[in-house]
């Protein structure tokens, strides 16, 4: 059996994206493996470096020690095969809570320097944009949204890794409705398939 750590991140229950998690967790649970969740906006995980974090890892140190809230997220990894991370777009990014868990989750001694992290054998990005797809592409925002988590902060980190995203979300656009059931059964075969 393997185990998928998914770190959601959104606001609201209220969105296509928690639909889209929960299709993927459907999918995780019926092909018989398991998940351990972090949802960083339920959890009111705290997202700001505080000084001594920031010069721990700036001066890559060893000390102070790892909050215990970030070295519950480390455990959730190393405990786990794979890393799934769902999200909005927000300015061409994750959401700031998510980029903010990057500051403090992936800390000098544990995602770099003497790493302690396990490599993962996947790593897997659903992410939703209220854009088409195509002006992602066109403004070079797409490229630059995947090789911030690919390149950067996956890496090699993990052994493979995709990038998907779910085009023309916003709710002034009537594709929203129109692909909602699509997206979702993607999602689904997604988590299904993913072991
Ligand atoms: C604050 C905010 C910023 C957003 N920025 C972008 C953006 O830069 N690019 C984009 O394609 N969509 C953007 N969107 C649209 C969301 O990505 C889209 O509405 C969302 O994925 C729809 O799904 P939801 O129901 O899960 O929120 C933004 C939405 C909000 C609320």
């Amino acid at each position: 059996m393997m185990k998928a750590f998914i770190v959601y991140c959104h606001p609201s229950e209220d969105s296509f994206t928690r639909n889209v998690r929960d299709a993927f967790i459907k999918g995780i649970t019926d092909s018989g493996n398991e998940y351990v969740l972090s949802d960083l906006y339920k959890d009111h995980f705290k997202t700001d470096m505080t000084e001594e974090e920031y010069l721990r890892d700036a001066y890559y140190r060893n000390t102070p020690e790892v909050a215990e809230d970030v070295l519950a997220e480390q455990a959730k990894i190393n405990a786990s095969d794979a890393i799934v991370f769902i999200y909005p777009v927000f300015w061409s990014e994750a959401p700031a809570k998510l980029v903010g868990w990057f500051d403090r989750v992936w800390s000098y001694g544990f995602a770099y320097g003497e790493k302690t992290m396990k490599t993962l054998e996947k790593g897997l990005i659903l992410c939703s944009a209220g854009n088409p797809l195509e002006r992602l592409e066109q403004t070079g925002i797409l490229d630059s949204m995947k090789k911030v988590m690919l390149v950067d902060r996956l890496s090699d980190r993990v052994r493979q890794a995709e990038f998907i995203v779910f085009e023309n979300t916003s709710r002034e656009n009537e594709l929203r409705e129109k692909n909602w059931e699509k997206y979702l059964r993607i999602a689904y075969k997604k988590g299904k398939e993913y072991f």
